[in-house]
């Protein structure tokens, strides 16, 4: 096992880490060169911000590695078995049946429905000094919710769905960070309400899913690409079940993760207006189609997610005995990915705490170090909606910075490490331009 903490330092490190979940792995970090032991008793953790290390868990021996039970069973419980939250065998199936309708290809289809999502939502933004994150929030929920029915979705409906998504979350955040109360939570009636709530939105979406089947119209959206997917060896479509468990998690993978990204890169932009001034000449009247394969924001967006990666942290369970670099670990333990700590890390990004977009131009890819960025995760579990998702925040992004004036306020945004990294709040002064 690699050097860390006994089980009496391990205790007192957790109670800290609650606390201050970064500062207490970067701490660790330093001390033990980026890969260290947690020892609670029956359960064992390595955490690492080593590439080599990551990249041998995610994509080298990724057949030895599952998620834990938190990403999947506690996750699970209320979304359903879709794509993030099961393993092995059937995860596998249902990758090979849905990976082809995120191609390139097939996300550019919905190009259209970004931008007038896009462009709706800009037209009520307001003006003056505020808060950005909530809009943010709202916006990556109307491009996906779109982007899944291109049909008009009753604001009834809308809002059922988005209730459902931010109160199971912030319950999972809850029952995940006091696991000691999960009894009271059993008690109290909040895993049922929880249930509920999950059942309530399945209702909505198998509604929609009929009225669908009914029409015999194609729609070219996402629960079109879902309905039409057909499986390899049996030539058959997914059961209604199914495309209900698949719909719910791009609902919740594809939202606050995209709408953490869109505050911090508007954050980071405001404050460093050099970077803003060479981002607008460089986007000045670009077509949708000409933003998303655009270097100069998709440098931009890559840098703000190295500094404050959505995902900051992922983990995965080993199913065998295994051993990396000299060390071994027994089947069962946990192994927990810092991304955040591997994008600050002085050794494989210089100047690690500054905003410099340059980085990832085209021209410094040989500069780079291999295998120190992980935005989307990586190996065969690599974001799914990687593209839709690059996509979506370019053209929201060229939009946003010709259609208004962004300036700093006094106030900086604090992370908020729950599940995604979000800030606390992004306070901007917005003007017309
Ligand atoms: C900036 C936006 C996004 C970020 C930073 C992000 C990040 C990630 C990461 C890190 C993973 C891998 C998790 C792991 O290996 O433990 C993941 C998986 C996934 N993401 Fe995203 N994501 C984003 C947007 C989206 C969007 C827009 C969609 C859908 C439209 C989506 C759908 C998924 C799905 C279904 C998975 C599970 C894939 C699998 O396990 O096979 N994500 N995402």
């Amino acid at each position: 096992m690699p050097a860390g903490y006994n089980f009496l330092q391990s205790l007192v490190r957790t109670y800290k880490q609650v606390k201050n979940p970064i500062g207490t792995m970067e701490e660790s970090m330093e001390k033990f060169d980026g890969t260290y032991t947690v020892d609670l008793g029956t359960r064992r953790l390595i955490a690492t911000q080593d590439p080599g290390f990551i990249d041998y868990v995610l994509r080298t021996n990724h057949k030895n590695y599952h998620k834990s039970p938190i990403q999947t069973e506690e996750l699970g419980r209320f979304l359903g078995k879709g794509l993030l939250t099961v393993n092995g065998d059937y995860w596998l199936k249902q990758r090979r049946l849905i990976q082809p309708g995120f191609h390139l290809d097939k996300i550019h289809a919905l190009y259209a429905i970004i931008k007038k999502t896009v462009d709706d939502f800009l037209a009520s933004l307001p003006t003056g000094r505020i808060d950005v994150y909530p809009y943010m929030h709202k916006l990556a929920f109307e491009i996906v919710i779109n982007s899944l029915f291109n049909i008009k979705v009753p604001q009834e409906t809308r809002d059922q769905l988005s209730d459902f998504i931010n109160e199971v979350q912030a319950f999972v955040i809850k029952d995940l960070r006091q696991p000691y109360k999960s009894w009271w939570f059993k008690l109290s009636g909040e895993v049922e309400k929880n249930l509920q709530r999950s059942g309530n939105a399945r209702v909505i979406i198998r509604d929609i899913i009929n009225t669908r089947k009914q029409s015999g119209q194609k729609f070219n959206d996402l629960l079109d690409m879902l309905l039409d997917a057909r499986y390899e060896d049996t030539g058959e479509p997914m059961h209604e079940d199914q495309v209900i468990d698949e719909i719910l998690i791009v609902l919740i993978a594809g939202h606050e993760t995209t709408a953490n990204a869109l505050s911090w890169t508007l954050y980071l932009l405001a404050n460093h207006k050099t970077e803003m001034t060479k981002l607008k000449a460089a986007t000045q009247g670009l077509t949708v189609n000409e933003a998303t394969t655009n270097d100069a924001l998709a440098a931009v967006i890559k840098e703000s997610m190295r500094l404050y990666p959505p995902a900051w942290i992922s983990d995965r369970m080993a199913l065998t005995d295994d051993a990396y670099n000299g060390f071994t670990y027994p089947k069962g333990i946990v192994i927990i990915l810092f991304y955040y700590g591997l994008h600050r890390d002085a050794r494989y990004w210089p100047e690690p705490d500054s905003f410099i977009p340059e980085r990832f131009a085209k021209e410094n890819d040989d500069k780079r170090k291999p295998k120190a960025f992980y935005p989307f995760g990586g190996g065969p579990r690599l974001c799914i909606g990687n593209n839709f998702a690059m996509a979506e925040m370019a053209i929201f992004l060229q939009t946003m910075i010709h259609s208004f004036e962004i300036d700093p306020t006094e106030i900086h945004p604090k992370p908020n490490p729950l599940v995604t990294l979000r800030p606390d709040r992004v306070m901007l002064e917005i003007k017309k331009a």
